[in-house]
């Protein structure tokens, strides 16, 4: 379904990115993916894709840090060429009732959550259009964006900003046949939601309608969906993926 797409994705280390890169690879995208801290699971997954056959670059990109996205990306350019499909999953949580909050869990969110999807996105979406070349670019937001969730302004915030970030540069980019999505998921299973306590998890499932919390691959096959042609009149939208929990 991809192949011969570039394909580049943040934060594939572990999580629901990891599912992304190998779902996408698996359809026959050459993917290029980051990781901030996790090398060696990086690493362990490019041999895994690689002894598939499929090809596969990591690199290390902390989203943050303006000058390593541009040099990062720079470097992408002149050895890879441009992406087909931009994925911007990277993502971190600093939960606190926002009268406890500090401004270091306050900006860390939206540097990480937000900013640096300015950055990448600004640079990635130029390229794309000076080649001519039509794109798909995918944000991951999360339904914290859409309903708000106690404990997470931050990232409330930053999530429902790309929501609107997407909605609007889909208009801006659609003429030149790139499109802007959104992802929204629910409760995932990754380290992300590990401090969920038993009690607490038993309460947040009996709210989900399909009564269980999601399986990143369930993730990464919207990706797939919206990285592909299947989905080629589709953009300036946000799917949800939650079992139902905001429904
Ligand atoms: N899990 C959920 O329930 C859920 C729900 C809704 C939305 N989401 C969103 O889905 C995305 C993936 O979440 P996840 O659950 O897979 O999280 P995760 O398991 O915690 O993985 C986070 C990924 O982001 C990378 N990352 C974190 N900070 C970074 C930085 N400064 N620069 C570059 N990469 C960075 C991590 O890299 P390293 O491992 O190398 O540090 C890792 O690959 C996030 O945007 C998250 O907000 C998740």
């Amino acid at each position: 379904m991809l192949k011969d797409k570039l394909v580049f994705v943040t934060g594939g280390s572990r999580g629901i990115g990891e599912a992304i890169v190998d779902k996408l690879s698996c359809s026959g995208a050459n993917v290029i993916f980051t990781y901030n801290s996790n090398q060696e699971k990086a690493e362990a997954l490019c041999e895994r894709i690689k002894a598939r056959g499929n090809e596969v670059h990591c690199l290390k990109l902390d989203v943050t840090n303006i000058e390593e996205v541009t040099s990062t990306l720079e470097s992408i350019y002149n050895q890879f060429g441009v992406p087909d499909v931009l994925v911007n999953n990277a993502g971190i949580t600093r939960d606190k009732l926002m009268v406890q909050m500090s401004y270091t869990d306050w900006f860390e969110v939206i540097n990480t959550n937000l900013n640096s999807i300015f950055h990448i996105t600004k640079s990635v979406a130029y390229k794309m259009l000076l080649n001519e070349k039509a794109g798909s670019i995918i944000n991951m937001s999360s339904v914290s964006g859409i309903v708000g969730t106690m404990g997470q302004t931050n990232y409330s915030a930053a999530k429902a900003g790309l929501i609107g970030f997407t909605r609007s540069l889909a208009k801006e980019l659609g003429k030149y046949n790139i499109r802007v999505n959104a992802i929204a998921p629910g409760y995932i299973e990754t380290d992300m939601i590990e401090d969920l306590k038993d009690k607490g998890r038993k309460e947040m499932v009996s709210r989900i309608p399909l009564k269980r919390i999601g399986r990143r691959e369930e993730v990464a096959d919207v990706v797939l969906f919206l990285a592909s042609r299947m989905s080629s009149y589709v953009t300036g939208t946000t799917i949800t993926i939650d079992g139902g929990l905001s429904s």
